[in-house]
């Protein structure tokens, strides 16, 4: 019973990084539970929870999440939860092209002083407010590109693209 055959189990450390208001609490909590909240509060200092997802493949990936807080006053403390982190995940929201510039900011700052091969995905979120739209997908197709990510819009609200944000992920874990 103690025997695993051919399956395969991971660790998935993660960390989401952006803006205040973007959404990483509300991807977090969707993945996790399944829910939404459309009265989220805003995070203090870092919340921690996990999930493990199963692969085709019979690969287990358990994702130990810390999901930082996004308020200016609490930048400082990001490298302690980036630096060990296997997986940083940026997030910004597309009807704001400060938090698109922010992003942008913390991909720098993941490149200076993050782990040398941390896997790096770039999340649009808020996928579900097109008609406010203010980043478009090309511009971030490319900026992504550009810094070697992996690209994908969600909306925490509908659902939409969460679990295949974390799928894709753990397919790129070594
Ligand atoms: P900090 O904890 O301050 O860093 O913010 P956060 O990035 O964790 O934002 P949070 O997840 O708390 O969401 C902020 C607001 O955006 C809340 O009012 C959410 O309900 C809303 N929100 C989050 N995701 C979505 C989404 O996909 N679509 C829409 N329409 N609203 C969203
Ligand atoms: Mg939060």
């Amino acid at each position: 019973l103690l025997s695993t055959s051919n399956s395969r189990h991971l660790i998935g450390q993660l960390v989401l990084l952006g803006d205040s208001g973007v959404g990483k609490s509300c991807i977090v909590l969707r993945f996790v539970r399944g829910q939404f909240d459309p009265t989220s509060k805003v995070t203090v200092g870092a919340s921690f929870l996990s999930q493990t997802i199963a692969l085709q493949d019979s690969t287990t990936v358990k994702f130990e999440i810390w999901d930082t807080a996004g308020q200016e006053r609490y930048a400082a403390l990001a490298p302690l939860y980036y630096r060990g982190a296997a997986v940083a995940v940026v997030v910004y929201d597309i009807t704001s092209p400060d938090s698109f510039a922010k992003a942008q900011y913390w991909v720098k700052e993941l490149q200076k002083h993050g782990s040398p091969d941390i896997i790096m995905a770039l999340v649009g979120n808020k996928a579900d407010l097109h008609e406010k739209r203010e980043v478009s997908v090309q511009d971030g197709i490319e900026c992504a590109e550009k810094n070697g990510m992996f690209f994908i819009e969600t909306s925490a609200k509908t659902a939409d693209n969460i679990n295949q944000l974390f799928e894709e992920i753990a397919k790129r874990l070594p």
